[in-house]
């Protein structure tokens, strides 16, 4: 019989998945989340345009779900995400932009709402991702261009990191990106690292996404950016795992627009049960490196079963089937190669 996932890692690192409401109610990922899961994430429901209404107006509705859900479920929650340039209500940047008190406005905007909804939460999470996926992808400034970067400059960071721990002393600050496992990218985000820990930001973890597929990437370069973060005195948190049934995916793929993207697999074909296994592979190499790593304290999968997951709609339309549990819940070849190491 299968192990529940909690339980097998144990000591090493909580078990995560994300879910919102829909899921959590679904029967098929219901009863994954409640044998398997002690850590969960909102998959949307706790971003800044599902809470963010208007200025010091927040909706809370499903996010109380979330929370109630896995409270009666002894399952702990990680707060994602109070800063995303793919979640900021325009209500934040309204206003003149040429005015001398523009940026001041939007700062105090910034600071109001971290305030407020990390003192709700309060308790009730054990980590935000404070900042979510500042980091560039390419050469240059470390720093996205995103509308937080270009109005209040590299010091948003810091303030929405000195804004989160004024209203809660305790709960584990993060900053969340993907492509750690990019050896440039990942040099790109500890600058930002660097400079804000000699600024003396409160920070106390990185988050690797993995958004991952069957072909990339090596161990090495997960590890690598594991060992980066833990020599800075930081922990570790994989927060938004998954394996991409299509590794032959050009770069381009992952591009705006997406282009040349593998066409879809069909189930059952020999095709699909050939990336099936090398998913397997991949899923068994990456936990038995989160298990030989003592600073990697969560891990998360970007969903719970292969039912749903944001992987049939991103970077293209198509099949995917990502995760360790099939599309009934039923654990499949990549979780027993999980939970029978080599
Ligand atoms: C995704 C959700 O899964 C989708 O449902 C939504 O439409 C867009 O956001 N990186 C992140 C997550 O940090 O918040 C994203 O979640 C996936 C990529």
């Amino acid at each position: 019989t299968a192990p529940a996932l909690k339980t097998y890692f144990n000591g090493k690192f909580l078990v995560g998945m994300t879910a919102e409401p829909s899921e959590i109610n679904n029967a098929i990922s219901q009863p994954v989340l409640k044998t398997h899961a002690n850590s969960m994430t909102a998959e949307n429901c706790m971003k800044p345009l599902a809470i963010g209404t208007s200025a010091g107006v927040y909706n809370y509705t499903l996010a109380d779900q979330v929370i109630a859900f896995a409270s009666a479920n002894n399952i702990a929650v990680r707060g994602h995400t109070l800063l995303w340039h793919q979640s900021a209500p325009d209500w934040f940047f309204a206003g003149d932009s040429t005015s001398a008190t523009y940026r001041a406005t939007v700062q105090a905007r910034l600071e109001r709402y971290i305030a407020d909804v990390v003192t709700y939460f309060k308790g009730k999470v054990y980590a935000w991702d404070v900042v979510n996926e500042p980091t560039s992808d390419s050469a240059g400034s470390p720093y996205r261009n995103s509308r937080w970067y270009q109005v209040l400059g590299a010091d948003y960071i810091e303030i929405a990191l000195r804004a989160a721990r004024a209203a809660d002393p305790t709960v584990k600050l993060f900053i969340n990106d993907y492509s750690t496992e990019n050896t440039d990218k990942l040099a790109r985000l500890m600058s930002i690292v660097d400079t804000l820990l000699t600024r003396g930001a409160p920070l106390d973890g990185i988050g690797h996404q993995l958004h991952i597929t069957t072909t990339w990437p090596p161990v090495a370069n997960v590890r690598a950016a594991f060992q980066a973060v833990e020599t800075r005195g930081l922990i570790n948190h994989v927060t938004e795992l998954d394996v991409s049934l299509y590794g032959s995916d050009p770069g381009s793929c992952y591009g705006t627009p997406a282009t040349g993207c593998a066409p879809s697999l069909t189930e059952g074909t020999t095709a699909y049960w050939d990336s099936i296994r090398a998913q397997a592979a991949q899923y068994r190499a990456m936990y038995d490196l989160f298990a030989s790593q003592p600073s990697v304290k969560s891990v998360t999968t970007w969903g719970v079963a292969d039912n749903h997951t944001w992987l049939t709609s991103y970077p293209v339309n198509r099949l995917n089937h990502p995760l360790l549990f099939d599309t009934t819940g039923k654990p499949k070849s990549a979780f027993w190669a999980v939970v029978n190491p080599s």
